[in-house]
């Protein structure tokens, strides 16, 4: 295994006139990693994506792709990078395998037992000879990311994969860019501004919030924090008999009502069982529990709240 990280940015600063709009950024990607930035719109995700793979200059600081400097060793760096910055062109009236074979010609060394490889590791075998057009959303994202593999990088760059497709195609895409770091050990970095998306995908972030790093963390410590609480709604009936019992119960963090008539309770996920029997056995019918996705959001403001930044 080697450890040397994939990506280190030291001290990147970038500024567009006045403004600074990447202000300070220090972090590193070790390799086989599934990496996100996660910020809001704005936050400079994009900019930094850009600023990675050379298609925008740095102000101050340092970006090292596999030890090789983006500024001063541009060709070593890039050759490590396969990225989809701004939606990939696609050809719509011919078939994926067409557009790939199109875009090889301009890649050097690309065989065609290549065009098969990346064709299969992106799983589009049994669709690569239809046309673009009658591909679905994720279907064309995945002939972008067999696209970008075409040269066999060893970092690949995704800026807001996620856009546009709905959770299946979300968990499509995380299922195959876990393949690739497993298969071929390529990290991938992409940038969303949803925290629920990081958290099907990543294994650790960076949070950024107007060009600041806020921090560094494994996906799991943002999702569950650090006491594992987590916020469940029940639907539960009497309703005021549910929240006086509930409210008599340890290690219960917090419980409210919501406006739509459901119970907020706020606890460790190994309560929630004995949560249910108690209200079962005080004759409270139960028709739902689910987890709270929203406080994932809640979590991340928590995060990137007052107090973290100057
Ligand atoms: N070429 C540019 N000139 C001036 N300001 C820019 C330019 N590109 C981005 N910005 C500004 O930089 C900030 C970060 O933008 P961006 O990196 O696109 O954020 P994100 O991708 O996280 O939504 C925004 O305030 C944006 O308006
Ligand atoms: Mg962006």
């Amino acid at each position: 295994m080697n450890n040397k990280p994939v990506i280190s940015l030291m001290n990147v600063t970038k500024r567009i006139g006045r403004n600074t709009i990447i202000d300070d950024l220090t972090f590193e990607v070790p390799q086989g990693e599934i990496f996100g930035f996660l910020g809001p719109n704005g936050a400079g995700k994009t900019t930094t994506i850009r600023m990675i793979v050379g298609l925008m200059s740095i102000t101050e600081g340092q970006i090292l792709i596999k030890g090789k400097n983006i500024k001063t060793e541009f060709e070593q760096a890039i050759r490590h990078v396969g990225a989809i910055v701004e939606s990939p062109e696609m050809y719509k009236y011919l078939s994926g395998y067409h557009n790939l074979i199109h875009y090889a010609r301009m890649v050097p060394g690309v065989t065609k037992e290549r065009i098969d490889e990346v064709v299969s590791l992106v799983k589009l075998e049994n669709r690569i000879h239809d046309k673009v057009k009658k591909y679905s959303l994720g279907m064309r994202q995945r002939l972008g990311v067999a696209q970008a593999l075409l040269h066999r990088p060893s970092l690949l760059i995704l800026d807001e994969p996620t856009n546009g497709l709905d959770p299946a195609g979300i968990r499509e895409l995380r299922d195959y860019l876990r393949h690739l770091t497993h298969t071929e050990g390529i990290t991938v970095v992409v940038s969303s501004h949803l925290l629920s998306e990081m958290e099907l995908m990543c294994d650790r972030v960076a949070i950024l919030q107007q060009g600041k790093l806020v921090d560094v963390m494994p996906i799991e410590r943002l999702t569950h924090g650090n006491d594992q609480a987590q916020t469940y709604q029940i639907k539960a009936k009497p309703l005021e008999l549910a929240l006086s019992t509930i409210k008599q119960m340890e290690e219960v963090l917090e419980v409210k009502l919501t406006q739509d008539a459901h119970i907020e309770v706020t606890t460790r996920e190994e309560r929630i069982p004995d949560i249910l029997v108690e209200l079962m056995q005080n004759n409270i019918r139960i028709y739902g529990v689910q987890m709270v996705l929203q406080s994932l959001e809640e979590r991340f403001l928590e995060i990137t709240g007052a107090g973290q930044i100057g």
